[in-house]
């Protein structure tokens, strides 16, 4: 059996879920490691039996590397998928696809010029309930979409912010709450909802000092349909809650918290009505469906939806298609943020969303 060669560049808070993850395809091999930090590359390289390497151009070099993955500070994306992609190499990187447009663009570009795969991180696209709920929208089992909500209600502790210094920073980490952690919720309800055109916003640095990027974000969203919607990303929400998508469609509504259907209910579930609200029974969402509040951190992180996509990329350079997330996919919720970010500096005017 081929097996695609990887290496990951960015050996810390994430870095070691993409091995993990790797060590679990089985048309998959953790072919090399690579971080500044020596001791960082020589522990991964030990633990799992394979190269080591402190610079990223020279690990470049190796031939039998096919795909790099990118678990870098998120302004690093582009500058070095561009470089494994002008090496000949595939290249996934961490969410988001990088910090602006320009570099975004730029990535795909490149990619598309060199003739190799790019893949950017949206794992929660891969989530089962998430992935149902996509198949079930597009097959029109909720009727015409007329709202989409999205809620990041996390917390990050100052300690956090102050672990790097490209946390909180406009350089490195691009913006905040939004473009940090919320960004997977942006695509979430974009990729369920459908396009987001225009957006009004507010943003505040709230509850962290010494970062120059928000920790609260709300907005109104225009979806292409027409539908309307509202966006909350939060790392000021002590402690932390679940995350929630609200989709409401003319035939059906679905809720998800922390990627699990909370309801799903569709015409098919009325069993009367009354003058308000119809009747609906009540479904059996399964026995993970979730009960409390339990709030989101990083540790809670499994590797197991990093694990669906990494296999995606990998059949997709061995079958020579496109991969589930394009480069072009992941640039759809950087242009809402950023649209958030520019309707926030003025005054929460209306902003298109720039749609590429
Ligand atoms: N998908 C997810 O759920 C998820 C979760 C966490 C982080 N991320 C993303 O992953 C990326 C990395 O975040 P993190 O929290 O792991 O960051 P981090 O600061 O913990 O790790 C970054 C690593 O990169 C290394 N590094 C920096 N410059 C380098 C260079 N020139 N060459 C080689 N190594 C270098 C650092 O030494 C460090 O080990 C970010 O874009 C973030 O948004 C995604």
């Amino acid at each position: 059996m081929k097996k695609i060669r990887c290496a990951v560049v960015g050996l810390g808070a994430i870095g070691p879920t993409h091995i993990k993850s790797i060590q679990e395809i089985e048309n998959a091999e953790l072919y090399a490691v690579c971080d500044i930090v020596p001791e960082k590359a020589e522990k991964y390289a030990a633990e799992n039996g394979c190269k080591a390497f402190t610079d990223f151009d020279t690990m470049l070099q190796d031939p039998a590397i096919d795909l790099v993955h990118i678990c870098l500070p998120s302004g690093m994306h582009a500058d070095f998928g561009i470089r494994a992609a002008k090496a000949g190499k595939n290249v996934l990187v961490e969410k988001p696809i990088d910090v602006t447009l320009e570099a975004a663009d730029r990535l795909i570009r490149a990619c598309h010029e060199a003739g190799v795969v790019l893949s950017c991180i949206s794992q929660h696209r891969f989530d089962p309930d998430i992935a149902q709920a996509k198949a079930d929208i597009d097959a029109g089992k909720l009727g015409r979409i007329v709202f989409g909500g999205s809620h990041t209600k996390w917390y990050r502790s100052q300690e956090y912010y102050d672990s790097g210094d490209w946390r909180g920073t406009w350089e490195l980490d691009g913006g905040g709450a939004l473009m940090n952690q919320s960004v997977h919720y942006v695509d979430m309800v974009q990729f369920l909802a459908g396009p987001v055109v225009e957006v009004s916003a507010q943003t505040a640095c709230l509850a962290h000092e010494r970062i120059e990027v928000e920790d609260v974000a709300v907005a109104t969203l225009k979806f292409e349909n027409g539908a309307l919607g509202l966006l909350e990303g939060n790392t000021a929400a002590f402690p932390g809650f679940v995350t929630r998508l609200d989709i409401y469609g003319t035939d059906g509504s679905i809720i998800i918290e922390d990627n699990k259907f909370k309801e799903y209910v569709t015409r098919d579930d009325v069993v009367g009505s009354n003058f308000y609200t119809p009747e609906v029974k009540k479904k059996e969402l399964g026995a993970d469906a979730p009960k409390e509040k339990t709030g989101a951190s990083s540790a809670a992180i499994t590797n197991n939806a990093h694990a669906s996509q990494i296999q995606d990329v990998v059949n997709a350079i061995l079958e020579g298609r496109e991969p589930a997330v394009t480069g072009e996919k992941a640039r759809a919720p950087l242009a809402i943020i950023l649209a958030v970010y520019e309707s926030a500096r003025n005054g929460g005017k209306p902003v298109k969303v720039n749609q590429g």
